[in-house]
């Protein structure tokens, strides 16, 4: 098979705490809702699911859910990902190699080259491709048609699809992030999963501060399970456990990363609050600007620390106030947290 098809090697264990179905699937209920709807409708017509788009940050469930649709729709997904398909030929060995009803997964999609995006149009609405053969005064097309397939795509970029790839999505749809409760029930299921016991308590520490991310909650329960093994005999992971293990981590209450609080910092203490360009915390920080944009301003924003204007980011109260200081009284703050 074609080499794009880049099946990644994951940690097998953190596969199997992977929700197999969307009765195992926690949260998002706007999201399932409608993916629900598609997939009993398509499949009581027994035709192929219809193209979906999933964006929204990483570790929030895009694979996981693509991986769900196939096994509701019980069919194929071949997966691989926008940076590893680097000519026309890649995708087209893909799309002619799949069967009625396949699923083809592409993360990463915003990443895919343009030319090779131009493809996949007349393959997502026709269902065929026209291969170019020969060069120069000989080149002519040949059309291939394509078994009917089911495009999902993921992307932590919405913005940088174009517009005519984003519109040949029938769904496009965004994962935000968890709630704690949803997070602790995800740390009370892979518990169990793994033949762990953990106290409630000990699930929704862990839970508050993964910031509102899956990936992050699984992680930070299997060390918080080596600390608990270590530290002590006991059998139950205990909220004092949980809460030494973290602080080890140096995991702060918030929930925010080392990143996290660096852009508040630096917005804080070198621009008096903003408003600052994207550009200029990125150099700053020492980050590239898309990682900021698509890993860290989404949770600030979302937590009400920072606040994206037309001038640039500025720090809210609340941002403020986590960097313990007050907007009067700026110069004397100092870094607490
Ligand atoms: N709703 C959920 N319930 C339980 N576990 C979940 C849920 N969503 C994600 N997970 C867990 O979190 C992990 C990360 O999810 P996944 O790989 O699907 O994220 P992603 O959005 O594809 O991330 P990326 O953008 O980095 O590719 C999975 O291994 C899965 O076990
Ligand atoms: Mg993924």
């Amino acid at each position: 098979m074609n080499d794009a098809f880049a099946f990644r090697s994951e940690n097998p264990v953190l596969v199997s705490l992977r929700p197999a179905g969307f009765a195992d699937f926690v949260g998002q209920n706007r999201v399932l809702e409608k993916l629900r709807i598609m997939t009993s409708a398509a499949r009581q017509r027994r035709e192929p699911l219809s193209h979906i788009l999933l964006s929204g940050p990483p570790g929030l469930g895009k694979t996981t859910l693509a991986m769900i649709l196939a096994e509701e729709m019980q069919t194929h997904i071949r997966i691989t990902s926008g940076p590893v398909i680097e000519k026309a030929g890649d995708l087209a060995g893909m799309l002619t190699g799949l069967e009625y009803g396949d699923i083809l997964f592409i993360d990463e999609i915003h990443r895919l080259a343009k030319a090779i995006e131009e493809y996949l149009y007349s393959a997502m609405e026709d269902f065929c491709i026209d291969v170019m053969l020969d060069q120069g005064p000989n080149a002519r097309s040949i059309r291939l048609d394509i078994p009917k397939f089911t495009l999902i795509g993921a992307t932590t970029r919405t913005g940088l699809l174009t517009a005519p790839l984003r519109n040949r999505f029938t769904l496009q749809t965004r994962l935000d992030y968890y709630e704690a409760e949803d997070l602790s029930k995800i740390v009370r299921r892979s518990a169990t999963l793994l033949h762990i016991a953990i106290e409630e308590e000990a699930a929704m520490e862990i839970a508050r501060r993964s910031r509102g991310t899956p990936r992050i909650v699984n992680n930070l329960l299997f060390f918080v399970r080596d600390y608990s093994q270590h530290a002590s005999h006991q059998q139950v992971i205990t909220l004092k456990h949980a809460k030494e293990a973290l602080a080890l981590l140096d995991i702060d209450t918030h929930g925010l990363d080392e990143m996290d609080k660096r852009i508040l910092y630096v917005l804080g203490y070198h621009y008096n609050g903003g408003p600052v360009g994207i550009n200029t915390i990125a150099v700053a920080v020492g980050e590239e600007r898309q990682t900021l944009e698509d890993v860290h301003e989404p949770f600030l924003i979302q937590e009400g620390y920072l606040q994206r204007t037309a001038q640039g980011r500025i720090l809210t109260a609340k941002g403020w106030q986590l960097l313990k200081k007050d907007p009067e009284n700026e110069m004397q703050g100092k870094l607490l947290f």
